[in-house]
């Protein structure tokens, strides 16, 4: 099974990729955490940009994509062939989102990254008010980077909305990132395990 957990910064995605896997493995069930960009060299090449600038930004696209396609290659579809739940911190959708609020259109977008395979559970992390998102990543300390301005994050909201629109075959699972952790947790917990059944 393959599960990504994608939304605007400050959501807390890494935090219930981490926890989730941990509750599959507790009952049982084989689960392994990865994230884009990914840590192969690639992906430390395209943090590493992010973090300086100074790139072109239809060059950037195509890192990410390309980051992916070897991640869904290499990774991704063999962990699941073996029968593994793999969770993907970040995936197509954040390709969408930010390099969309950065000037690419959502169409060239589509274009190099609609194709990807489907998860069997897209989650996205939401929050209707983008000052809690930007506290919380205030509180992080880590500074703030480039897509962490308030406005940022308010064009991401809507965007991540938007996301059924441009995937429309993909049965994206919503999910309140205001929740306290645990019942977060505990509802996409329920939802894989529904899935899982089907
Ligand atoms: P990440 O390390 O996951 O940061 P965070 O912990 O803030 O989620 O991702 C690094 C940055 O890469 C993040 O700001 C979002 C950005 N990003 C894109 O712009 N496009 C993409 O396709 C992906 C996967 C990430």
């Amino acid at each position: 099974m393959f599960i990504t957990i994608d939304g605007p910064d400050g959501t807390g995605k890494t935090t219930l990729a981490h926890a989730l896997a941990e509750r599959l493995q507790a009952q049982g069930i084989p689960a392994v955490y990865t994230c884009e960009p990914t840590d192969s060299e690639l992906g430390q090449h395209i943090r590493e940009i992010l973090r300086k600038g100074g790139y072109e930004l239809s060059r950037l696209t195509e890192l990410f994509t390309e980051d992916r396609a070897r991640h869904i290659r290499d990774f991704i579809e063999p962990h699941s062939r073996q029968g593994e739940v793999v969770i993907c911190d970040r995936y197509k959708y954040s390709t969408i989102c930010y390099q969309h609020l950065q000037g690419e259109p959502v169409e060239r977008l589509l274009r190099l990254n609609g194709g990807f395979l489907p998860p069997d559970l897209p989650v996205i992390l939401y929050a209707e008010d983008a000052g809690l998102l930007l506290e919380r990543i205030g509180r992080r300390g880590l500074g703030t980077d480039l897509f962490e301005s308030k406005k940022t994050i308010e064009e991401s909201i809507r965007l991540y909305r938007k996301m059924p629109e441009y995937f429309p075959r993909e049965q994206f699972f919503y999910l309140d990132a205001t929740l306290p952790r645990e019942k977060a947790v505990s509802l996409l917990l329920e939802e894989v395990l529904k899935r899982l059944q089907q």
